[in-house]
């Protein structure tokens, strides 16, 4: 598709939440808030657009929490998928449709997507032995089983991946598995499932991905899918045993239901289904492929980090399987929000909940819309604090876009409110330029949300305000009154076409605030639209205003102090009390060793020397340990834990005797040993008294 063509019509879609938990910041930075400023945006310029989202109710998460709660998946779907849906409309989500997987329409779409792809040959049937937990009689998600890793030797690396060494694995490859449901080895079982080969769609994905989407995509979703093609596709399986799903349209297929990352994507296209019935539209137009393809809808997935391969590789290639539907054209995936320098968290309960946040911050939702824009995670990790959002509230919100409006008191001073009438304007130089300088900034705010820079366009947007503050600081107004009256016209007539521009504009990133502005301006009743923009008179001489109102209270730092303090005491609560997810249990007794066994371990106190994170790591330092012995090379997966800086000069416990092996291209020499608390949180093992290096532990 060309670029620059606009699109007939758009489908837009917003990660489907699971319906296990409620919504916190950093759901709404990366999935929800910019989706729906891009939407607002091409709603103000007349663009037909489906919004859809809905919640996500399938899973293992669910049946889990149901079982650990003594509820059913039903029960807790219920209470919230209500809670979302009106949370997001609390914070002015602007969905068209907010769907649930649960219903029948969506089972339907699902179970036919599922058939397409069988009666094509598109799956194989394979049985294979996978993990089972007795007591509880139910094959075992991968992440619900936990065992040492074969590559580092990490004592709890869960089924699907390492975190320590970021190895992915199989549950088979782990060793001494355990199921986190009930604590005990699990045995193995026979099961059949289809497996859709994604192998075959290897070529095709090259093409359309690797070659059409270079350039075109953001860096980080690129190099993500470029990494799984390059790591080379596998046959992945499509179904799973479980008694809460999709049921597996097929006659042998008792007790199977559909994987949930088939069924929940294609949410989207149930959820248009019922939002095209209830509005009388044609679903089709948003999803298949027209007669012209210039006709064709453009599909845009906005999601988080971790769900790039169910969007831009899995997805797409069931529905190139189908034939006839359009695919994503873009995928702008956000990293991640952090808050208060740790990562978000819900079983920590380290977060900033949404309907919380609605509850206590009462006609205050701009201003986080403002704040989480600001800081949205667009291009790398970022991070939320309670003193950045006060900050950003009273010194941007209040202090430019705020102050703007409220000078416009000056209206009511000096001409009862009434737009004035800039006789000889058109020889105003410095009117002029403002009214150009508003021109391009309407420009780059469009150019950026064009190009998924939201951030960037609401700089922009707020440098409109920022040029209207400066024009009438310089300009001086209340100087002039006296001298040149005429001239106090032409500025207070160009400062209120700003304004009117801003109260249009703001539509896309803070609407309540729109209508605010929109209505002092007595402008509620005009139809606001884009083209409006584009006139040098917003407003005419004689309109009549209203006196305004402060926008943006200022926030004091007792009010963002309890939310401060709330965070510190759950931390304090949280530290060392046992959790209720699976990583977070107290690790399972080992089996029985010998005296020998444990003599062979040389384990020595060591001094470190040096610590460095180590490059393209995330998540390990490399240190310098003098051990008494000698001085030597260490690797730990512990760089979310500490900083290089604060590991320099502590002691620790090492084992000495470890066999030396690399970990990313650095040989490692042994293991530095850390206590793990149910929260997972790493602490230093170290003498109560500091003791000579080499000291053995025994
Ligand atoms: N529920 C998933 C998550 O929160 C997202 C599902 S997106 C969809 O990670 F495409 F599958 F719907
Ligand atoms: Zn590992």
């Amino acid at each position: 598709m060309n670029e620059n063509t606009i699109p007939k019509r758009y489908t837009i879609t917003s990660a489907l939440p699971y319906a296990n938990g409620p919504l916190h910041i950093g759901h709404i930075a990366g999935a929800y808030l910019p989706a729906d400023i891009y939407v607002r945006y091409l709603r103000l310029r007349g663009r037909d657009v489906a919004f859809i989202c809905g919640s996500d109710e399938h899973g293992a998460a669910i049946t889990l929490r149901a079982k650990k709660e003594g509820t059913t998946p039903r029960a807790i779907i219920d209470e919230y998928h209500e809670l979302n849906k009106a949370t997001f409309e609390r914070f002015g989500i602007s969905f068209d449709y907010y769907h649930r997987t649960s219903e029948p329409l969506h089972h339907e779409t699902s179970q036919g997507f599922f058939k397409t792809l069988f009666e094509k040959g598109e799956f194989v049937e394979k049985t294979n032995e996978q993990y089972f937990d007795e007591e509880h009689q139910q094959f075992l998600a991968d992440r619900y089983i936990t065992g040492e890793c074969p590559k580092c030797s990490h004592p709890s690396a869960y089924g699907d991946q390492c975190e320590n060494c970021g190895s992915s694995l199989s549950p088979t490859d782990l060793i001494n598995p355990i199921s986190t449901l009930s604590g005990k080895p699990p045995v193995l079982r026979e099961t059949t499932h289809w497996y859709l080969q994604l192998d075959k769609y290897q070529p095709w994905l090259e093409e359309w991905l690797l070659e059409g989407k270079k350039g075109k995509w953001k860096k980080n979703v690129y190099g993500q899918c470029s990494s799984w093609l390059k790591a080379g596709l596998h046959p992945r399986a499509m179904t799973r045993d479980l008694d809460w799903g999709v049921d597996v349209p097929l006659e042998n297929a008792e007790g199977k239901k559909l994987y949930v990352w088939l069924d929940a994507p294609i949410g989207y296209v149930s959820a248009t289904k019922q939002w095209a019935k209830e509005n009388g539209k044609d679903w089709e137009l948003y999803w298949k492929e027209q007669e012209d393809p210039a006709d064709n809808a453009r599909l845009i997935h906005f999601i988080g980090k971790d769900n790039i391969v169910f969007h831009c590789i899995i997805f797409p290639a069931i529905l190139h399987a189908h034939e006839g539907y359009i695919l994503p054209d873009n995928v702008p995936a956000n990293e991640f929000l952090n808050l208060e320098g740790d990562k978000l968290s819900t079983s920590r309960n380290w977060a900033v909940w949404l309907h919380e946040y609605l509850d206590e911050f009462p006609d205050k939702e701009d201003v986080l819309r403002y704040v989480l824009l600001s800081i949205a995670p667009e291009t790398k990790d970022s991070e939320f604090t309670w003193d950045d959002y006060r900050e950003r509230n009273n010194s941007e919100l209040a202090n430019i876009l705020g102050n703007l409006v409220n000078r416009m008191k000056l209206l009511h001073k000096y001409y009862g409110g009434l737009v004035p009438h800039p006789e000889g304007i058109e020889e105003d130089t410095s009117a002029q330029g403002v009214l150009d300088e508003l021109q391009v900034l309407i420009g780059k705010v469009a150019e950026n949300v064009e190009s998924f820079r939201f951030r960037d366009a609401q700089t922009e947007f707020m440098n409109i305000a920022r040029l209207g503050n400066k024009y009438l600081t310089d300009e001086e107004p209340w100087k002039k009154w006296k001298t040149d009256p005429e001239a106090v016209a032409r500025i207070l007539y160009s400062s209120v076409q700003l304004i009117a521009a801003l109260g249009i504009l703001a539509k896309i990133f803070l609407p309540r605030t729109a209508d605010k502005i929109l209505d002092i301006l007595n402008l509620s009743a005009f139809p606001v639209d884009w083209k409006n923009l584009n006139s040098r008179e917003l407003i005419g001489a004689g309109h009549p205003t209203k006196v305004p109102e402060v926008l943006f209270p200022r926030i004091e730092e007792e009010v963002i102090q309890v939310q401060k303090d709330r965070l510190e005491a759950n931390k304090k609560v949280k530290e060392g009390e046992v959790q209720d997810q699976p990583q977070a249990q107290v690790a399972p007794a080992k089996e029985e060793i010998t005296f020998d066994d444990f003599q062979s371990m040389d384990i020595r106190v060591g001094t470190i020397l040096e610590a460095a994170k180590v490059k393209k790591a995330d998540k390990l330092l490399q240190f310098v340990v003098d051990t008494g012995l000698d001085q030597r090379t260490i690797v730990s997966g512990v760089a979310e834990h500490f900083t290089p800086e604060e590991m320099v000069g502590k002691q620790v416990t090492v084992l000495v005797n470890l066999k030396p092996r690399k970990i990313r291209g650095v040989e490692s020499q042994g293991m530095i040993l850390f206590a793990e608390d149910s929260a997972g949180k790493l602490h230093i093992v170290n003498p109560e008294y500091a003791v000579m290096k080499g000291s053995v532990v025994k």
